[in-house]
């Protein structure tokens, strides 16, 4: 088992003093930026980058649309709330360990962080969910998680760490409510926000139909590649967490499969034959909706973060 027991937390913890404002060393509350959604640092001002490649323990994010810095700064009026944001995530398909993927977010809260509000560019399964939408999510599917790929297997990271972690209420219902409040005073109209199961794949291949089908009847409204490693790391550490995953394409779930027997059939009785468009999932088209979404995304975070810690 990877050892957990071997973390650099102190030579992280002491690099980043070393590098940030003593002002903007105690965040309050931890955000992390999904696919083409680091455009969120623009909210941010007194705002302080650093490279993951300089911080000890920390992988490099590899994805499009991912940058791969640690900021430090302030968000909204007044002082400001101090804030940590990762600005690129680490994802378990680009080959980081498990362990790696979630030391951020352990680190975040050696930092003092009571709050981690996770951003992600996700596929709907739900049809009545559209693109563009930003699901609040209420509860998870993990299929990794439950067949042996869970970042809180091996030794705890400490004594006082649960062993076996309860997961009945992952997702905090006072962050979720500060979502809502938060989009009505942006007045982005009530089908801005939906609230959905997020069902987490390893990746890094797209679903099938019959895997987005198979999601679907499980319970699943999105799905995506990351988030759930840092859940439960965030979970384990005491952290409230809330996730938003923006709706970026619609995974194609077919009530009927193209029948080919029935195409070659009517094809060599000469009949007409009605073909089917195929439709494809591409990181493009993900990255332009976060593109095209992203400042409704930087809004919505920032008002939490103003309602989470009212100046
Ligand atoms: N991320 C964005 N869209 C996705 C999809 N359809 N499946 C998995 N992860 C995604």
């Amino acid at each position: 088992a990877e050892s957990n027991a071997t973390l650099p937390f102190e030579e992280t913890l002491a690099k980043i003093r070393s590098l940030v404002p003593e002002k903007l060393q105690k965040p309050q509350v931890g955000i992390v930026c999904g696919s083409g959604l680091h455009t969120l640092a623009a909210a941010i001002r007194d705002i302080v980058e650093v490279p993951y490649a300089s911080l000890p323990g920390f992988g490099k994010s590899t994805v499009p649309g991912h940058k791969s810095a640690l900021a430090f700064g302030l968000i909204g009026p007044g002082e400001g709330v101090p804030v940590v944001v990762m600005l690129g995530r680490l994802h378990p398909y680009e080959g980081h360990k498990l362990s790696t993927v979630v030391y951020p977010i352990r680190v975040m809260a050696r930092l003092g962080i009571k709050n981690l509000i996770i951003t992600n560019a996700a596929g709907a399964l739900n049809r009545d969910i559209a693109v563009g939408t930003i699901v609040v999510i209420q509860d998870h599917i993990a299929l990794p998680n439950m067949t042996g790929m869970n970042p809180l297997l091996g030794p705890p990271v400490g004594p006082e760490y649960p062993r076996f972690l309860p997961l009945s209420s992952a997702y905090s219902v006072g962050l979720r409510r500060l979502a809502f409040i938060a989009a009505h005073k942006l007045q982005l109209g009530v089908n801005a926000l939906a609230e959905g199961v997020y069902a987490w794949v390893s990746g890094p291949t797209y679903e099938t139909p019959a895997e987005g089908r198979m999601l679907r009847n499980a319970g699943a409204d999105v799905v995506g590649m990351s988030t759930i490693p840092e859940v439960l790391a965030g979970k384990e550490e005491g952290l409230e967490v809330l996730v938003l995953s923006l709706v970026t394409n619609m995974v194609v779930i077919p009530n009927k499969y193209r029948s080919i027997r029935d195409e070659v059939e009517a094809e060599l009785a000469g009949k007409p034959v009605a073909r089917q468009e195929e439709v494809v999932v591409s990181h493009e088209e993900v990255l332009l909706i976060g593109k095209q979404k992203a400042e409704v995304m930087k809004s919505l975070v920032e008002k939490i973060v103003e309602l989470i810690a009212p100046a």
